[in-house]
C-alpha cells in the first residue's frame, strides 16, 4: 500500500515536484529525500540516473542537456564560480562538476534534505532561499548561473523573480542557462497529454513561460540569448535558454 502509493506518486509526477511525504513540515513539495534514495540505491543506479532512467524514463535526459552546453563552450570557459537554483537530487550539479573544477558553487534549493545532501556528498555552498532572491549573492560575481526543470514547476511571479536575480548575479562574459516550458513544447498533442496525465495536485506545475518574454527581458538586462534547444521531461519537453552577459 505505502510503496505503490509512492510509486504512484513518483510515476505520476514524471519525477518532477510531488509532496513530500517523509520530511513532514517545513519545505512542502519536493521529491521524497529517503523514499528516492532507497529506490536508487535498490536499482543499484546513482540518484540521478535513476530519475532519468526509471522515474521519468528518459535515459541519458540530464547527460544530453550536459552535452548541449558543452558543444555550446558553456564549460569550456572553466567556470570559477557557478550557483545553481533547484538543484534537487544534484543530477545536474554532479554532471556540471564532471565537466568543470569551479571554486566555489552555490545552490539555492528549498528541500532542506535534498541541500543537505548535496553540501554533505559535493561540498557546495547552500543559501538561504527566500522569495526568489539570490541576496546573499553579490552582483555580477558568478560565472555560470543555471537552474533545470526548475522554471516548469514554479509559479510564474517566482521564476520571473529569480530571472532578475539570475541577470544581477552573473557577472559580464558570463552564462546564464535555464529552461522553460514555452511554445516549442506546447503542440496541441502535448498539451492534450499534459491535460491527461500532468499536475496531480500540483497548481504550479506545469508551468508555461513565453520563450519571447524571457529573450526580452535579459535583453533589457544586458544578456543576450546566444543558444536553446529541447529539453525530454518525461513525455513532454522544455526549451533550454543560454544566455551570454555582456562583457
Ligand atoms: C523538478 S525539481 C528539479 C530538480 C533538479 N534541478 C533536477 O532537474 O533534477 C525542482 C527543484 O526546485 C526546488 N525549488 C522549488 N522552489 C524553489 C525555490 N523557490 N527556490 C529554489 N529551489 C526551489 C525544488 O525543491 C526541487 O528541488
Amino acid at each position: 500500500m505505502w510503496k505503490s502509493g509512492i510509486k504512484k506518486l513518483l510515476g505520476r509526477a514524471g519525477y518532477d515536484i510531488v509532496r513530500s511525504i517523509d520530511n513532514r513540515g517545513g519545505v512542502d513539495d519536493f521529491l521524497p529525500f529517503e523514499a528516492t534514495m532507497r529506490a536508487a540505491r535498490a536499482a543499484g543506479l546513482s540518484v540521478g540516473d535513476y530519475l532519468d532512467e526509471v522515474m521519468n524514463g528518459t535515459p541519458g535526459a540530464t547527460q544530453s542537456t550536459i552535452d548541449e552546453l558543452r558543444a555550446l563552450g558553456v564549460f569550456a570557459a572553466d567556470p570559477d564560480t557557478v550557483l545553481e537554483i533547484g538543484p534537487g537530487s544534484g543530477r545536474y550539479l554532479e554532471k556540471t562538476l564532471k565537466e568543470c573544477s569551479p571554486g566555489r558553487y552555490e545552490i539555492y534549493e528549498t528541500a532542506a534534505p535534498w541541500a543537505a545532501y548535496l553540501v554533505d556528498t559535493f561540498k557546495v555552498t547552500a543559501r538561504p532561499t527566500a522569495e526568489c532572491s539570490l541576496a546573499p549573492t553579490s552582483d555580477n560575481s558568478v560565472d555560470l548561473v543555471q537552474a533545470h526543470k526548475v522554471f516548469n514547476t514554479v509559479t510564474f511571479l517566482s521564476a520571473a523573480r529569480y530571472f532578475f536575480e539570475m541577470a544581477r548575479v552573473t557577472r559580464p562574459g558570463g552564462r546564464i542557462v535555464f529552461d522553460v516550458m514555452t511554445e516549442a513544447c506546447l503542440d496541441p498533442a502535448t498539451m492534450r497529454a499534459w491535460v491527461a496525465k500532468g499536475g496531480d495536485g500540483h497548481d504550479s506545475y506545469p508551468a508555461a513561460m513565453p520563450r519571447q518574454a524571457c529573450v526580452d527581458l535579459f535583453a533589457t538586462l544586458g544578456c543576450g540569448l546566444e543558444a536553446s534547444f529541447l529539453a525530454p521531461v518525461g513525455f513532454a519537453s522544455t526549451e533550454v535558454l543560454v544566455f551570454t552577459k555582456e562583457a
